[in-house]
């Protein structure tokens, strides 16, 4: 497995099977914009095949708040503790940030928790309509 901070050499056709849960799922170039717009992004490959099989982003202000609005990891690769070397990843990233937020459903309160997080209140707004992203 590598690990990247960055999109360079990562094409569409190596982001296949992500947002399973999601009715209306963005498709792999509108996936590869949003990773090129994130502040950050970290990246696994399995390097045979040669594709993605996970990632997180985050989105920052560059001072003081970042926001990690995404974590995935394939079905086919999850419990080998890829999501937790992408969050570490990601928390060395933004150690100079005073606020780092994040989402998530009750299930995972006790996940996030082993990275030193706190649940908190948040307040959410969702145009489903604009779920897919795209043009
Ligand atoms: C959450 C997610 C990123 C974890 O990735 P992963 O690579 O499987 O995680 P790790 O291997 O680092 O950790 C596995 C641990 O997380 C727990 N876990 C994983 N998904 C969980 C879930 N949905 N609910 C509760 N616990 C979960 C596992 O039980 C395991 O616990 P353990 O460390 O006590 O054994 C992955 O399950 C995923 O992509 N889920 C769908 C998308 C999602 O929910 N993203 C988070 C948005 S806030």
């Amino acid at each position: 497995m590598r690990y990247k901070n960055s999109i360079d050499g990562i094409s569409s056709d190596m982001l296949k099977g992500f947002f399973t849960d999601w009715p209306n799922p963005p498709n792999s170039q509108t996936h590869l914009k949003l990773l090129k717009n994130s502040s950050q992004v970290v990246i696994a490959v399995d390097e045979d095949p040669n594709q993605v099989v996970g990632f997180i982003t985050a989105i920052s202000d560059g001072v003081l708040s970042a926001y990690i609005p995404l974590l995935e990891v394939l079905p086919a690769y999850k419990n080998q503790g890829i999501g937790k070397e992408l969050i570490n990843r990601m928390l060395k990233e933004l150690e100079n940030i005073y606020m780092i937020d994040l989402c998530c459903d009750d299930e995972l309160v006790s996940y996030y928790e082993k990275f030193n997080m706190t649940r908190t209140n948040g307040m959410i707004l969702r145009n489903y309509n604009r779920q897919a992203g795209g043009d």
